[in-house]
């Protein structure tokens, strides 16, 4: 064997591709560290997500290349640093928050919610600290998806409100505030105000990520959203056939309007799983997101399937990932959820941001 060098251990790095950025570990500047005793090779990577629920399979990628080129002794170490990244021209960071991702679409009842609170879950499950935001104020619904909607939020020293904390998320909503059977007659205005004040008044811990659930459309929340509130990036949710597609095209137009980088299209509730009998059906066809994806040059995220236990879940209070996040289903959330915030990984820090060590 060749004596081993820094140099040609780099080179192998960058055969190594992540799944999640498409990009190789080198060129990302994901190696922190090499250093070789004897023949043992110690590597230090440092992604820039979190990636807990992945760990496992990089390092296996990376063991392999190393044992294709005949190095068979290695350490592989894997941590995560969040940064900060830009968000739109003119708006302030918000104290206690490094991002802020949207989840959006045009159509109603696409799945958003149920694809917002699982995906702030799945962030969780790979190491970050994540907070869910119900932007919703006509007809919050994260409240009951998180099984506390009886809780109201305690003041905090300062005379704001302390976030309430579900299955470990930060979680606000006017559905904590208000009483959820009391119809809500709201002006404009006065929705404007109240979502400004429940992301103001709330005191944010030191999160990594907030993960917005919007109303459906193109209205005041949003309008609030791509003026007032430092949004990193939005998530478009769609199901695949052609009504909500075309919803969802104006979502992501009026995204684009304002400066907010699109991370990627889901496809949710993409193929029927029979519960009793496994037989896969296309209740809305199959494949729209994706085709959406490539016509408007952005990503694609993944698909959900419709399938039964995510709804009785989100009925129940405990969403898929939170029950149980080793099954498929949490599973296809966390790769998701992962190729969210890696996909923001690749915008531009904010600059004089201190990004903080998540250790894991
Ligand atoms: N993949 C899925 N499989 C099965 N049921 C789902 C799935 N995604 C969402 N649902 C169910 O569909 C319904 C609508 O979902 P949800 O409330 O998340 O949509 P939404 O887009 O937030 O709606 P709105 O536009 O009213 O805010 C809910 O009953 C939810 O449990
Ligand atoms: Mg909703």
């Amino acid at each position: 064997m060749t004596t081993l060098t820094q140099d040609k251990i780099e080179k192998i790095l960058s055969t190594v591709i992540d799944a999640h950025t498409g990009k190789d570990l080198l060129s990302s500047e994901n190696v922190k560290n090499i250093t070789i005793d004897d023949e043992i090779v110690n590597v230090e990577l440092l992604l820039k997500y979190p990636a807990i629920n992945y760990h496992e399979e990089l390092k296996g990628l990376v063991e392999e290349s190393l044992s294709k080129a005949g190095i068979n002794y290695s350490n592989i170490s894997i941590k995560s640093k969040i940064a900060s990244y830009a968000v739109q021209g003119g708006v302030k960071a918000l104290p206690g928050v490094k991002n802020i991702i949207a989840v959006a679409s045009g159509k109603g009842g696409v799945g958003k919610s149920t694809t917002a609170v699982n995906l702030a879950l799945s962030l969780q499950s790979e190491g970050a600290r994540v907070a869910l935001l119900d932007a919703d104020i006509y007809g919050p619904s994260q409240p009951r998806m998180l099984g506390v909607k009886e809780l109201r939020p305690q003041e905090s020293e300062g005379g704001n409100m302390k976030p309430v904390i579900a299955h470990g998320l930060q979680s606000m909503s006017i559905g904590f505030l208000v009483d959820e059977a009391s119809p809500m007659v709201w002006r404009g205005p006065m929705v404007t105000q109240a979502l400004e004040q429940l992301l103001m008044n709330t005191e944010w811990d030191n999160v990594d990520y907030m993960i917005v659930d919007l109303p459906p459309g193109t209205g005041d929340t949003q309008l609030t959203l791509s003026q007032k509130i430092p949004v990193s990036g939005a998530v478009i949710v769609t199901t695949p056939q052609d009504i909500a597609l075309i919803d969802a095209q104006k979502g992501l137009a009026m995204f684009e309007k304002v400066n907010i980088p699109i991370l990627g299209i889901i496809e949710n509730m993409s193929i029927h799983i029979c519960s009793n009998c496994n037989h896969a059906e296309e209740i809305f066809g199959h494949g729209g997101g994706e085709r959406m994806a490539s016509d408007s040059n952005t990503n694609f995220l993944g698909a959900l399937p419709l399938q039964l236990d995510i709804r009785t879940d989100v009925d129940d209070g405990n969403p898929s990932v939170a029950k149980d996040p080793e099954s498929k289903v949490s599973m296809m959330y966390q790769e998701i959820a992962r190729k969210v915030v890696a996909t923001l990984s690749l915008q531009s820090e904010t600059v004089g941001a201190f990004p903080k060590i998540t250790i894991e």
